[in-house]
Order: C-alpha cells, then sequence, then structure tokens
C-alpha cells in the first residue's frame, strides 16, 4: 500500500513463527467487564458484550487480524466474548491469550501465581474452552515478574504444548529483558508483550526482540486512554475502572484522574503526532510503527467508533524519522 508515494507496511511477521498478523492488534481487558485481582478492582466497568462483538467485528472489517486477551480479563469472560465474536471465522484471526494466574470464573476473582506443569496445562485447556477453538496461536506467560529459574519450567511445558499442536507459539508478557532471554532461548517463543507508548520508551526491549526476531507486542499503547485527547484534566473516573482505582501502580491516572505530567508531555507532542490528519490515538500508534519494524500494538477498545477509528490508522502508517526526531527532541 502507498499513501503520497510512501510505502505503508500493513502486516508484520510475528518473529520467529511465521504467523502473519496485521501490524495493529486489539487489546481485549476492558471487554472482560468487572474482576478483582487479589481483592481490588481490575476491570474497566460495566460492558455491554453486543457492542464489545460489534467493536471486535468492526476491528476485522478495518483490517485487523490480531487479538491479545488473558484468562485473567473479567476471570475468563473477556476470552467468551472474543470467542464468540470470531466463532464463524477462527481461521482468519490470530488469537493471543495468558495464563499464570488462579481463575475463579463464578466468583470473578483471580489471585495467586499459578505456574506448575499442570497449571498450565489447566490454563490452556480453559482457555481453549472459553474461546471456543481447538488452538490458541500465541500462549503468554502473565505473570511478568516470575523468577527466571521457574520460567525456565514454564518454557518446558510450554514446547510440549506446541509439540501436542494445542499451542502454535508463546510469549511472556514481561518488561525485563533478562526475563525475556530465558524465553527467546525455546525455539517457539514467538514475541515478549511489553509496556510501550510514545511517552514510555523502551529501547532495550525493543533491541533485544529485533536481535532475537521476536514480535514485540506493545501493551498500554494509548497510555490507557490519557493519549487520545478524550480526557482533560477535569475528568473524574469512578472506582468501579481500574483507572479511578487510585491504585499505586496506576501512572497514567492519579486518583482516578489523568496525570497532569501526561496530559502536559501529551500536549507538547500532539502537533507532530497529528500530522496528516491523524487523531491523537493515531499519532500515538504511528509512533509506535516508526520506533521498530518488529512492533505490534494492541490498542484496547470497547466502542465500535474506536476500534474503527485505530484500524484507519493503519492507513496512515508510521510517522517519518523527521517526525519522530522532533517528538523525541520535544519530550527530552
Ligand atoms: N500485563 C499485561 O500483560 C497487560 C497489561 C496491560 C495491558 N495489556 C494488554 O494491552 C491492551 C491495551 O493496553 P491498555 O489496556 O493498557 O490500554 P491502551 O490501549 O493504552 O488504552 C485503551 C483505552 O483507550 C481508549 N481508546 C482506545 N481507542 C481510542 C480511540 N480511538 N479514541 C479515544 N479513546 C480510545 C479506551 O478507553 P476509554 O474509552 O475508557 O477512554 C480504551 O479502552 C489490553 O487490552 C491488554 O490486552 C496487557
Amino acid at each position: 500500500m502507498t499513501t503520497s508515494g510512501k510505502t505503508i507496511t500493513t502486516r508484520r511477521t510475528l518473529g520467529r513463527s511465521g504467523i502473519d498478523v496485521s501490524a495493529l492488534g486489539v487489546g481485549c481487558w476492558a471487554i472482560g467487564g468487572p474482576w478483582t485481582m487479589d481483592g481490588q478492582q481490575a476491570g474497566w466497568g460495566e460492558v455491554d458484550d453486543d457492542e464489545s462483538v460489534r467493536a471486535l467485528h468492526a476491528a476485522i472489517a478495518g483490517g485487523v487480524t490480531f487479538f491479545d486477551t488473558a484468562a485473567n480479563y473479567g476471570a475468563g469472560h473477556s476470552e467468551v466474548v472474543l470467542g464468540r465474536a470470531v466463532a464463524d471465522r477462527r481461521s482468519d484471526v490470530v488469537l493471543a491469550t495468558k495464563f499464570g494466574y488462579g481463575v475463579d470464573e463464578a466468583a470473578k476473582r483471580v489471585s495467586g501465581v499459578e505456574v506448575t506443569p499442570d497449571a498450565v496445562r489447566r490454563s490452556c485447556a480453559e482457555s481453549l474452552r472459553r474461546l471456543g477453538t481447538d488452538w490458541i496461536d500465541v500462549f503468554q506467560l502473565h505473570v511478568g515478574d516470575l523468577e527466571p529459574a521457574r520460567a525456565e519450567d514454564v518454557r518446558a511445558v510450554l514446547e510440549s504444548l506446541v509439540d501436542e499442536g494445542t499451542v502454535r507459539a508463546y510469549g511472556w508478557s514481561t518488561d525485563d529483558v533478562e526475563r525475556a532471554r530465558v524465553f527467546a532461548a525455546g525455539p517457539h517463543c514467538a514475541s515478549i508483550q511489553h509496556q510501550l507508548n510514545v511517552l514510555e520508551d523502551n529501547p532495550a526491549m525493543l533491541g533485544f526482540c529485533e536481535s532475537e526476531n521476536l514480535a514485540s507486542i506493545n501493551r498500554g499503547p494509548l497510555g490507557m486512554g490519557v493519549l487520545t485527547g478524550a480526557y482533560d484534566g477535569g475528568a473524574t473516573l469512578s472506582a468501579t475502572d481500574v483507572r479511578g482505582t487510585g491504585a499505586a501502580w496506576m501512572k497514567y491516572f492519579i486518583d482516578g484522574r489523568p496525570n497532569p505530567e501526561w496530559l502536559a508531555r501529551a500536549a507538547a507532542i500532539r502537533e507532530v503526532i497529528t500530522s496528516g490528519g491523524r487523531t491523537p490515538a493515531q499519532g500515538a500508534l504511528a509512533w509506535i510503527w516508526g520506533r521498530s519494524p518488529a512492533t505490534v500494538p494492541i490498542p484496547g477498545v470497547r466502542t465500535v467508533a474506536q476500534a474503527e477509528a485505530n484500524a484507519a490508522a493503519l492507513q496512515h502508517g508510521p510517522l517519518t524519522q523527521e517526525q519522530m526526531a522532533e517528538v523525541a527532541r520535544l519530550l527530552a
């Protein structure tokens, strides 16, 4: 595809797996609805499953073929909704899910790390059931800080699941290169999922993914909404939304209000990233594509309009190297 004479790549190969996906994925955390993690609200509030399915279909209509979910999200509900959305087109999409915690579907509760071989196999079977599929394309370890020695054992089980045909490839959702290195030693490791957005670069992990031929799957690409322009300083989110709970790790929103420092930094680069008619959200995705050819951002969506707008970012492609340099200068 070309726009103004510039070639735009809208596809990615997921690292060594050879699995072909759109350069944009969709994150399915928010569509899981309410659930708790260790007693704290970890969902994004009540959801309308029919609207979620319509949003996923809109993403597919816009060219998206890659979907990221987890057993945790809605304590299994996100996988059920995603499975429902792709039931009649399973072979046309690539599904990534995650394991590693104890999930009580009925109570909508998640707690405790569970990564023994039996637990990994059980979690795989439960995800297959909820997704309504015979195979998982990318099975990811969700426990970002698992000790490397335990991760080696997990990697061995994942290799067995690949041999048995229930899993095509695997990855780890972690921001730590040394941990990523443990999984990269396995032949069927395809990807590392890590935090990446225009205000949170990670050159070390991007360099590692490129050198190891792993896909860099990017979570938090829109700063949980703060980078989209939808929130101003007066916005307040309720405690039924994980962003409004005041959790200590929540850097994008503080006590339910957008972090003013993030809003100011986003405003400083707005003119550059919205070039060519991009919205701020599309600009944030364009920065990620400009950062590395290994990147696959997975913005979360809750509505058809968001899914359509994000898919349309594919038509704009990455920022130019000049624009990337200008963003770096403005943020320095
Ligand atoms: N540990 C892990 O493995 C981990 C952790 C975090 C995330 N993830 C994955 O990464 C995915 C995405 O990351 P994230 O959840 O941190 O959030 P994000 O993608 O940075 O932000 C998503 C939110 O931005 C808003 N939004 C999306 N598109 C928009 C548009 N076009 N215009 C305006 N607003 C828009 C929506 O929220 P509102 O409409 O409410 O504003 C949406 O829910 C998750 O769904 C999940 O799959 C994984």
